[in-house]
Parts: structure tokens; sequence; C-alpha cells
């Protein structure tokens, strides 16, 4: 499964792709918003910096005309830019233009499986459910990642689903037991999936044994 950092945080990125993590990055407008810079500079800033990992950027115009433009303009941007396409009827419709041109999409507000169907045949590249919104409002997130796994495994679709909205470590674990081609894990998330108390407790006493050890018995290196 690939992982990729859900941030627009340069910082964040830098750090995930330091300890080796970071397959690829995902945003999104309130992303963008909270690091308050200019979308396009922020853009190609992550994709210069994770080249060639895919960069997903969203189309914000709801019309199909101006969605189109905007696609293409974003995707000029970097040849590792993934544009954000909204699961609307408008958005297909783009996609399924954007596709004939070789313009990857990554279809985005997916909670349905007959939504990622659509979009799948639409031509997407990716398909992002998102399972943390759908526990929100009572439903199983990951129920939806399994569903949309085997339809399109009979299919032989060759769209990849990305596992989004991705708000604990259980999602991550539950996304790579029902295969999911990604997940796209917010920073703190990352950070998490190192750590086990047990691990933590497990280096604690190591380190205090060690220490009963005289100090010439201890040596490691020379
Ligand atoms: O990038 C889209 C998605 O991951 C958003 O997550 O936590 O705002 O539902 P969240």
């Amino acid at each position: 499964m690939k992982f990729f950092v859900d941030t627009a945080n340069i910082d964040e990125i830098r750090q995930a792709k330091e300890w080796g993590f970071c397959d690829g990055v995902t945003t999104n407008p309130s992303l963008v918003v909270k690091e308050g810079k200019v979308f396009k500079d922020v853009v190609k800033e992550i994709c210069k910096l994770v080249d060639p990992a895919p960069v997903s950027a969203e189309a914000i115009s709801p019309d199909l005309e101006n969605m189109v433009k905007e696609a293409r303009a974003v995707a000029a941007w970097a040849k590792n830019v993934v544009v954000k396409i909204p699961m609307t009827e408008a958005g297909l419709q783009a996609v399924r233009l954007l596709a004939k041109d070789g313009i990857a999409c990554n279809v985005t507000l997916v909670f349905s499986v007959n939504q990622a169907l659509l979009a799948a045949k639409a031509g997407a590249a990716y398909v992002s459910p998102f399972v943390g919104r759908l526990d929100d409002v009572g439903e199983d997130g990951m129920a939806l990642i399994a569903d949309i796994m085997q339809v399109f495994k009979q299919y032989n679709f060759k769209t990849q689903v990305i596992v989004a909205s991705v708000r604990n470590t259980a999602h991550v674990t539950r996304a790579a037991l029902l295969g999911a081609h990604v997940s796209t894990i917010p920073f703190s998330v990352i950070k998490q999936l190192f750590r086990h108390p047990l691990t933590d407790k497990g280096i604690e006493r190591f380190n205090d044994d060690w220490k009963k050890l005289p100090e010439s018995a201890r040596k490691l290196i020379g």
C-alpha cells in the first residue's frame, strides 16, 4: 500500500520523505488555506520536493468549461500533478475529457460504491472515498473501501483507491488489510504509526538493564 501524505505543509512532507514514507501527496482547498500561501506556489513547491511522486491539487470551478480549463492549467504546473476533481456530473465529464489527453485525475468526495464505479468508468486514475467523514455520520467508512475494492477487482478496473479522510491508525491497518492501493494520511497519524506503548516500555527497560553493565563492558564501537 502506498502512503500519501494528506497535507499542504512543506515541513511535514519533507519529514515524511526523510522517513521514507511519502509515496505521494494529496492537498485539498482546506489544507491549502491553512498554509496561507499562493495555491500555485505551494503546489509547485510540493511537486518539486517529491518528484516524481504524484501530488493531487484540486480544480475549484463547478462548471464543466471552467473546471477543464483549470484542470489543464494545474496539470501544466508540474509533470507529477494529479488533478483532483469533485464527484459531480460535470466533474466526471471533465475526467473523461482530461483522461483522453493523458491528464491523471483523482475523483474526490466519493461516498458510495456507485460514485466510485462511475469515476472508474469515466477514466479516473484515482478515486478518493472519505472514510472518516462517513464514520462521522454513523456509517462505516472502511466497509465502503471493502466494497469498492471488490467491485474494482471484479471488473479489473485500473483506477486506484485512495483511502482518504483517514483519522486514526486503525483506518490505515484496515486499508492495508483490504488491499487498498493508497492511504492518504495526515502527518499526525503517520507519526502515530511508529508508536506502541510496549515498544516505548521495552526500550526503557533495555536501557535501564544496559546501565547495569560496567561502563568498560558497554562499548559498542571501537
Ligand atoms: O484530502 C481529503 C481528506 O483526506 C480530508 O480529510 O479529515 O477533512 O475529512 P478530512
